[in-house]
């Protein structure tokens, strides 16, 4: 059954009976509110176009409060990339344009099987099942600058997360120039620097209180505003925060800046998939060597270094056996070069969100569904083995032992 509102009654029958007899037409937002309260199974909602955007926006937010696996979908005249982005943020699910019914139907479907997934971990379907394994931890990392970590990290948050079937924190440990804020035009209002006061006694509800929602499934733990509160948070606090978001996410997306900080190496030591990037030029591919150099000094399984190439596709006269000769290891997944990227980032939505089957995007979703185990159709808990935080040596460890 999908709830459907739409203010102007003709248009409300008329869209209502080309949709078909699953769709029940309702009276007004309040009304669906009552509806989804009297009825734990309601897994749809549909907002027609002539739905203002602030009472659809506070709708969903209010609906991710209260039934979190509950899918919004809205229908907007015409698609306006700052409207996209304050209805992801909102938690809507999909917005289309109501002409093309095809795509509203997929849109509809693809809603309600991450529902289905969502319900049974939930506990909206089914009794919530216990978590059988921690959330998995993913630090894209990269020793020279501008390579496109942030760019990767956002970009995979949202595709692990797969539209809301898992979730997933987008932790930006670039302390001191994060940028994941302003690449998802997120205001900085809460960040890694509150949690300084519950060191020591970090536990999921503080963890919550620290978080910024970006898009369904995907919260942002976002860097302090200025570099000095940068320097507050410690290794142990890092060390902390990871600990506790395993306890509360399927995967942890960490966004590092171009060296190896104190803070960067407590993620590094328990991560279970480094995603290492670089372009096709020889001082980012020499910085590549050197960090897999380091990363063997540090006994970092070598199975999971998953070396991507970003602007691989820049004609600077180097091939990939090139490539592949001077960082040692393969090439396991390849970003295009394209001004969509700087364009998307200059919006605040990330490729991801505005196009999905933009070659970038599709790079990304590839690693992000069938190397790392996220996206939509997946499990909601990956089957795998325990996390690297509980098999590995603390770094402090090793390091003495050097
Ligand atoms: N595939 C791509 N095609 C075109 N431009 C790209 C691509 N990837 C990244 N860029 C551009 O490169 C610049 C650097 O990207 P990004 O900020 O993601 O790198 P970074 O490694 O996080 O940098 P920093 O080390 O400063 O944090 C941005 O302007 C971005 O638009
Ligand atoms: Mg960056």
């Amino acid at each position: 059954m999908i709830l459907y509102f739409e203010p102007q009654p003709d248009r409300a029958r008329e869209y209502a009976a080309l949709l078909g007899k699953e769709v029940r037409p309702t009276a007004s937002l309040g009304a669906i509110t009552e509806l989804v309260n009297a009825d734990k199974t309601a897994q749809l909602v549909l907002l027609g176009s002539g739905v203002v955007l602030p009472d659809a926006l506070n709708f969903a937010k209010q609906m991710r409060m209260i039934r979190p696996s509950l899918g919004v979908v809205l229908l907007r005249d015409h698609l306006d990339v700052t409207d996209l982005a304050e209805a992801l943020r909102a938690g809507i699910r999909e917005v289309v344009l109501p002409g093309d019914v095809v795509a509203v139907r997929e849109a509809l479907a693809r809603s309600l099987e991450v529902s289905r997934q969502l319900g049974g971990a939930m506990g909206t379907a089914a009794p919530a099942p216990a978590r059988p394994t921690a959330g998995r931890l993913i630090t894209v990392f990269a020793g020279k600058g501008g390579c496109g970590k942030s760019t990767m990290a956002t970009n995979l948050a949202v595709a692990l997360a797969g539209n809301g079937a898992h979730s997933v924190l987008l932790m930006d440990l670039d302390l001191s120039f994060g940028d994941v804020a302003i690449m998802l035009q997120l205001a900085p209002e809460r960040s890694m620097v509150d949690a300084v006061g519950m060191t020591g006694r970090l536990d999921e509800t503080g963890l919550r209180s620290l978080l910024t929602p970006f898009a369904p499934g995907v919260d942002a733990l976002l860097a302090p505003a200025g570099p000095a509160d940068g320097e507050r948070v410690n290794r142990d606090l890092v060390s902390e925060i990871i600990k506790t978001a395993r306890k509360v996410f399927d995967f942890i997306v960490v966004d590092t800046p171009p060296f190896f900080s104190d803070q960067v190496l407590a993620a590094l030591d328990v991560t279970d998939h480094y995603i290492l990037l670089a372009t096709p030029d020889i001082p980012s591919l020499k910085n590549l060597r050197l960090t897999m150099d380091m990363f063997d000094l540090l006994e970092y399984p070598k199975d999971e270094r998953i070396v991507v190439l970003n602007r691989a596709d820049s004609h600077v006269g180097l091939t990939p056996a090139d490539i592949e000769r001077v960082v040692r290891a393969p090439i396991q997944a390849n970003v295009p070069s394209t001004r969509d990227v700087p364009v998307s980032i200059n919006q605040g939505v990330p490729l991801m969100v505005k196009d999905e089957a933009h070659p970038v995007s599709k790079a990304i979703k590839d690693l992000a569904v069938n190397r790392l185990g996220g996206g939509e159709g997946q499990q909601v808990y990956p089957a795998t083995a325990e996390p690297a935080g509980n098999k590995r040596r603390p770094f402090l460890l090793r390091r003495g032992a050097r």
